[in-house]
This record gives C-alpha cells, sequence and structure tokens, in this order.
C-alpha cells in the first residue's frame, strides 16, 4: 500500500507546470497529472486496496489535488498565450478584454453647452476668447478707470508686476469674459450676436460659494437699433428655456462700466415659485446676471462710428447657473472630482 504525500505532490506538480514551456510541454504536464493513467487516477484507483478508515483522508486528498492542478493548469496556459501574445506583437481577441470605466461630461460642461445652445437657437454664434489677456482688453477697453478698485492687484491675478506707468502692457489673468467683448469687436464688424464660454480668475478666498477660478459666459450683441426692449425680451426667454416655461424674470438698476444702463437680472424662485423658500432666501427672487446696453465710451475704445451703433450685453456665473438648476450648495465639488458626484449627472 502507498502513503501519498499530497504536500509534497502538489509542489511537484507547482514545478512542472511551471516550468512548461509552451503549450505542448502544458499539455504533457495535463496528461501526466490528470490523464486516464495519470497520477490523480492512480491515487483513486489506489483506494480499493485502503483500509476503510483512511479511504476518507485520501480520497478528499486526491480530489483537492486535482482542483488545485486543473486552477494552476489554466493559470499557465493564460500566461503562455499572453507571453505568446506579446513576442508577437499580435492581440488575441480570445482573451479577456481590460475592462475600461465609461466617463460623462463634466457637469460644468454640460451647463455650458445647455447656455450655448439656447443662445445658438436665438442666431448667436459661440466664441472663444483668451484667458491670458491685456489690462486694455479686461478694463480700459471696457470704460473701467485706471483708479477703479478691481483694478488693484487684491482682485485680478497680474501675470508680470504693474508697471503704473504703461498699464496698457499689463498681462493678467481675465477676471471676467467681458475682455471677449473687445476682442469680438476688434475682430468683427457689426451686425454681430455672440456668446463667450470660459474660465476667469479673481484672488478669492475659497469658501462654499468662492472660487478663484470659475466660469463665466459672456453675451454681446451689437447692430443698428438695439434697444432695452430687446435685452429684457432675450434673457427673459433664456431664463424661460434653461429654467423653465413658469420662471418670471426682473430687471433690478445696477451699474457696471461698460453698460448704461445696466441692470441685474433676477428669475421668480424655480423652488417655491416666488413665496419664499431657503433657496431663495425667503425672497422669492434669485440673481443670476448682470447686463446692460454697451457704454458709448466702449464703442469709442473699439473706434466704432460714434451714434451708429447699439448693443446689448450679459453675464452670467456658470457654477452658480448649475448650483441653482441642481440644488447644489458647495461650489468646492464641481473643482475636486470626486467621481460619487460627478457621476449623478
Ligand atoms: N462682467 C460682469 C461681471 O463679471 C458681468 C456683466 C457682463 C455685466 C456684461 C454687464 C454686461 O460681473
Amino acid at each position: 500500500m502507498q502513503n501519498w504525500d499530497f504536500q509534497q505532490l502538489r509542489q511537484q506538480a507547482t514545478a512542472d507546470i511551471d516550468q512548461s514551456g509552451d503549450e505542448r510541454a502544458l499539455e504533457d504536464c495535463r496528461i501526466r497529472y490528470l490523464g486516464r493513467k495519470g497520477l490523480v487516477q492512480e491515487i483513486f484507483a489506489s483506494l480499493a486496496s485502503l483500509p476503510p478508515e483512511q479511504k476518507p483522508a485520501v480520497g478528499k486528498g486526491a480530489n483537492d489535488l486535482r482542483k488545485f492542478i486543473v486552477a494552476r493548469l489554466e493559470q499557465k496556459g493564460v500566461q503562455l498565450k499572453t507571453d505568446k501574445a506579446q513576442k508577437s506583437g499580435r492581440i488575441d481577441v480570445s482573451l479577456p478584454g481590460a475592462a475600461v470605466s465609461r466617463g460623462t461630461r463634466h457637469l460644468i460642461a454640460q451647463t455650458i453647452d445647455e447656455v450655448c445652445a439656447i443662445f445658438e437657437g436665438l442666431g448667436f454664434v459661440v466664441r472663444e476668447s483668451p484667458e491670458i489677456e491685456s489690462e486694455f482688453n479686461n478694463f480700459t477697453a471696457l470704460n473701467i478707470p485706471v483708479d477703479h478698485p478691481s483694478r488693484d492687484a487684491f482682485d485680478t491675478f497680474y501675470l508680470q508686476i504693474p508697471d503704473p506707468g504703461r498699464p496698457e502692457r499689463h498681462l493678467l489673468l481675465r477676471s471676467h469674459t467681458s475682455t471677449g467683448q473687445s476682442r469680438i469687436m476688434q475682430a468683427y464688424k457689426p451686425p454681430l450676436a455672440v456668446v463667450i464660454p470660459g474660465k476667469v480668475y479673481r484672488p478669492d478666498a475659497v469658501d462654499a460659494s468662492h472660487s478663484f477660478m470659475f466660469h463665466q459666459i459672456e453675451g454681446l450683441l451689437v447692430d443698428r437699433d438695439v434697444k432695452f426692449s430687446d435685452l429684457k425680451g432675450l434673457l427673459s426667454v433664456f431664463c424661460q428655456r434653461l429654467f423653465g416655461e413658469k420662471i418670471r424674470t426682473r430687471f433690478r438698476p445696477h451699474f457696471f462700466p461698460f453698460t448704461e444702463p445696466s441692470a441685474e437680472v433676477d428669475i421668480s424662485c424655480h423652488k417655491c415659485g416666488g413665496t419664499g423658500c431657503s433657496v431663495c432666501g425667503r425672497k422669492g427672487w434669485i440673481e443670476i446676471m448682470g447686463c446692460g446696453m454697451v457704454h458709448p465710451n466702449v464703442f469709442k475704445a473699439m473706434k466704432y462710428p460714434s451714434g451708429k451703433y447699439t448693443g446689448l450685453a450679459f453675464g452670467m456665473g456658470v457654477e452658480r447657473m448649475a448650483m441653482l438648476k441642481y440644488g447644489i450648495h458647495d461650489i468646492r465639488v464641481f473643482f475636486e472630482n470626486d467621481i460619487r458626484f460627478l457621476n449623478q449627472f
């Protein structure tokens, strides 16, 4: 009677399988261990001559050994195939593929697309404008006086140390997309209707509603006889298309150096419908953008003939739009790139 040392048999089988250099050697191995006249069969055959009390242990040992060898052969088989494919440079389509996780567009990109699509439907074209800008395009062209606080280094990221003697030469990170107004008016002649989405930068401390980088969408329409009523009609239709048919808009007088008159646009709260709730701070209205009629001094800086054209302009924050529309309370979640947040949209 033979005494089987299963531990030792495992080691032997592992060594034999690992040493198989190709599929043929591996098949020889399989026959030697698992074939009809192979080792495992031999162990099962030996059961008949064993004393009854030894049979269960040896039977189980043989079964476990068989399972172990099957798994080991399979593993080695895959490895040989992969090695061969790598050596020949060809792809083995029978091998399991690597899983690719599908992404989605970021909510900011989706919101930009949505807003731009609405304006495209109203006859606007979409243009981009550089993030690194001249002080001229960011301020001077927009009728922002030299001593205006927004020009201060506390409110704008300058890329060079400001030289008070030559403000026109300073480069900076644009603090609003209104820089696109100057770029577009210098590059094209009216009539023009453009929306300009992109990133803007301000040295703000980061908190739930502030970030040193965020996104805006600028709008500019210049033609003969553009009126304030055109501005009101356009933005009212836009708000209804983005937030729903029931949304009402109101225009509050405001001040921007580059528009006159200027206004801020409020929408009736999309959550409570105007009765007052936590979303609108019990006011029933939510401020969503700045706008106005292009200031004559802006046309002058563009060297447009005086009195020939009028225009309207507006600017909105993309994060703010997305936060309002989807009920998000912290701007930081847009930039943390936590998949659990991004996957929801
Ligand atoms: N640029 C302004 C801002 O960042 C928004 C604005 C754009 C206002 C166009 C009027 C016209 O706040």
